[in-house]
């Protein structure tokens, strides 16, 4: 099933329940938090008061991904903030096994994340634990970049993997995804769409509403 996870990185915070409530009413299923350390990627954007407040706002499936140095860390509070599902990425784990035991004892869907240079044979042993691989399109810390095309080879050869090991593994795009690029994302395989700008500029009803139809 394809799912739309819009980015609240690119909400207005003063604003932020009104402005996921419409992300929910047009018809979202998932909402993105892009949690960040400052140190994993260089800028620094919430953490888990926020979590714990979104989660009070909404029933959207809450797809938090972290960009956080050794991200095992935090999996036991960003858990108990109510995340339904948790990414970590391969490249600033200590021990990823062990950190996706950590998502898994809370019984909660696991995602690892791989930066557009990662190549995929990263995923090669732990991908029949997880549930979604998310392929970053863009350099991770930062909303509103172009998409790095040769990321969309990467999801293509990893559907093809997947498919091949039958496996049922998400793979979720983030970064660049509008609705100039949303259909090449598509079209290579994946089917969780990330989108900030895309959703949280303009008027955020009709750019969901707009996204979804493309994405059925
Ligand atoms: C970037 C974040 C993204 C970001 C995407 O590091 O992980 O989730 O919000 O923003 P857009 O869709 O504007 O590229
Ligand atoms: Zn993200």
């Amino acid at each position: 099933m394809n799912c739309l996870s819009p980015s609240i990185l690119a909400a207005d915070f003063t604003d932020l329940g009104r402005q996921i409530a419409l992300v929910e009413q047009a018809g979202a299923q998932y909402l993105h938090c892009d949690v960040m350390d400052g140190w994993f990627v260089p800028n620094i954007s919430f953490g888990m008061p926020v979590l714990e407040s979104v989660r009070k706002k909404t029933n959207l499936m809450m797809d938090v991904h972290l960009m956080v140095e050794d991200p095992a860390r935090y999996i036991p509070d960003v858990a108990d903030c109510g995340a339904d599902i948790i990414t970590v990425h391969a490249e600033a784990c200590r021990d990823l096994n062990h950190a996706v035991d950590l998502i898994k004892e809370r019984d909660l869907l696991a995602g690892v994340a791989l930066n557009p240079a990662t190549p995929i044979s990263q995923l090669t042993y732990i991908l029949p634990r997880i549930d979604m691989a998310l392929i970053m399109t863009v350099n991770p810390g930062l909303g509103g970049q172009a998409l790095v095309p040769y990321t969309l080879d990467k999801v293509r050869d990893l559907k093809e993997i997947i498919q091949s090991r039958g496996l049922k593994t998400d793979i979720e795009v983030d970064g660049g995804i509008n609705f100039k690029t949303l259909e090449r994302a598509l079209g290579a395989g994946a089917n969780v769409i990330v989108a900030g700008s895309a959703v949280f500029h303009g008027d955020i009803e009709e750019n969901t509403k707009r996204m979804l139809e493309i994405m059925k």
